[in-house]
């Protein structure tokens, strides 16, 4: 039988029970106590927080999320640090205005599509065993088959079709859920234990200002969900740009959704989808130098940037130098093990 403590979080006081086998972050996001986390696998940090007392086995940490200096002077990451006796920790409970963040719980799926919808890229479709309410940007956590692994997913749904899930995954040569499942074995009718909603790479509605929305690869998902959440409320005047970037036109997909969206929205949605190593009659370049090109300044703007880390640096650097402040920025970095082997954390200035 596996110990339960007991974990007291401050400065608010609220106590959960949390397993020896079970994350400090599971255990307070299970129970309705929200702390900032995104990567959930010890890789980007953002789950840092301060352990008052009592002891943790710090599980899987990269040691750049979490150097050894930081373990001595009582810092955890609560997505891998679990307890081994009941243990009082200090986070950042406060959650932003006008957010709201569902309890994570566990579901059973059954695969209902697999679909290639671009080059290394599939639409997988998942019915839930029961309703899932998430915020549009959120992402779930997938059991890996056989692996003992779970690798995280995000919505490209929007909100509001609570069974139904849509995920864009791609390949990764050598991926364990990747090569090794989904673009091997994984059928329709299979089986899929999860568990979500997590992260905070979410639609925030009380930032009216217009988005530049930047997606690179599958890190179109969750902008995706924010698209279809935003463009299909009648009342809401949200304007956005998307710009997606890929290499080459067999690596773009929703082509085809997201310009008759631009055609149905035109003064509230504009689309750009733009290739790096093609010329063609669309734009041509990286993505950071066509939104370069057709803005000025950002300021007065919001930015939501999702996709490998390199791009999503890159997109952020560029939207820094037109004027949009760390705050005005929003980013989902799909961080994998080799970026976690590599110590991919972003800058700690970016607390997004
Ligand atoms: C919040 C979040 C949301 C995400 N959402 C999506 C999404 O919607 N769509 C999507 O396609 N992806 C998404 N991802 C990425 C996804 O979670 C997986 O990381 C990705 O699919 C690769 O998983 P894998 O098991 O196939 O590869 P892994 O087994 O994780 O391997 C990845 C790469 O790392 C290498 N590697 C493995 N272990 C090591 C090691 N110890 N040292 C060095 N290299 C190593 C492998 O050879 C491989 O090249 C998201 C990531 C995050 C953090
Ligand atoms: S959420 Fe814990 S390190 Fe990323």
């Amino acid at each position: 039988m596996v110990a339960v403590h007991t974990v007291t979080v401050e400065p608010v006081g609220k106590q959960v029970s949390c397993r020896e086998d079970q994350s400090i972050l599971d255990a307070c996001l299970r129970n309705g106590i929200w702390l900032p986390h995104s990567c959930t696998h010890g890789t980007c940090a953002t789950c840092k927080a301060e352990l008052l007392e009592g002891e943790v086995d710090h599980g899987d940490a990269s040691n750049f999320a979490l150097m050894d200096f930081e373990r001595d002077e009582g810092r955890l990451l609560l997505c891998q640090a679990c307890p081994r006796s009941d243990v009082t920790i200090e986070g950042d409970v406060e959650v932003e205005e006008g957010l709201e963040f569902s309890p994570v719980r566990d579901f059973v799926a059954t695969v209902t599509e697999i679909s290639d919808i671009a080059r290394d890229t599939r639409r997988v479709g998942l019915e839930l065993d029961s309703d899932m309410t998430f915020a549009p940007g959120q992402y779930v956590a997938i059991e890996v088959p056989g692996q003992g692994c779970t690798r995280t997913y995000s919505m490209a749904n929007p909100p509001g079709q609570s069974r139904d899930v849509e995920l864009h995954i791609r390949r990764t040569r050598g991926g364990r859920a990747t090569d090794g499942w989904v673009f091997a074995d994984m059928a329709v009718g299979d089986k899929v234990n999860l568990s979500g909603p997590y992260g905070r790479f979410v639609f925030r509605v009380a930032r009216d200002e217009p988005a530049v929305m930047v997606a690179g690869g599958t890190g179109l998902a969750p902008i995706m969900s924010m698209i279809r959440h935003v463009l299909a409320d009648p009342d809401s005047e949200q304007v956005l740009y998307l710009f997606q970037g890929a290499r080459e036109e067999q690596d773009l997909y929703a082509v085809e959704e997201l310009r008759a969206l631009a055609a149905s929205h035109p003064d509230r949605f504009h689309y750009r989808p733009c290739l790096s190593e093609q010329q063609w009659d669309g734009a041509t370049g990286m993505v950071t130098d066509v939104i370069d090109s057709e803005f000025e300044r950002l300021q007065g703007h919001v930015g939501y940037v999702c996709g490998p880390p390199p791009m999503v640096d890159a997109a952020m650097k560029l939207l820094m130098r037109k004027r949009l402040f760390p705050r005005d920025i929003f980013r989902e970095d799909f961080f994998d093990e080799s970026d976690k082997a590599a110590g991919g954390m972003k800058s700690p200035l970016l607390k997004r």
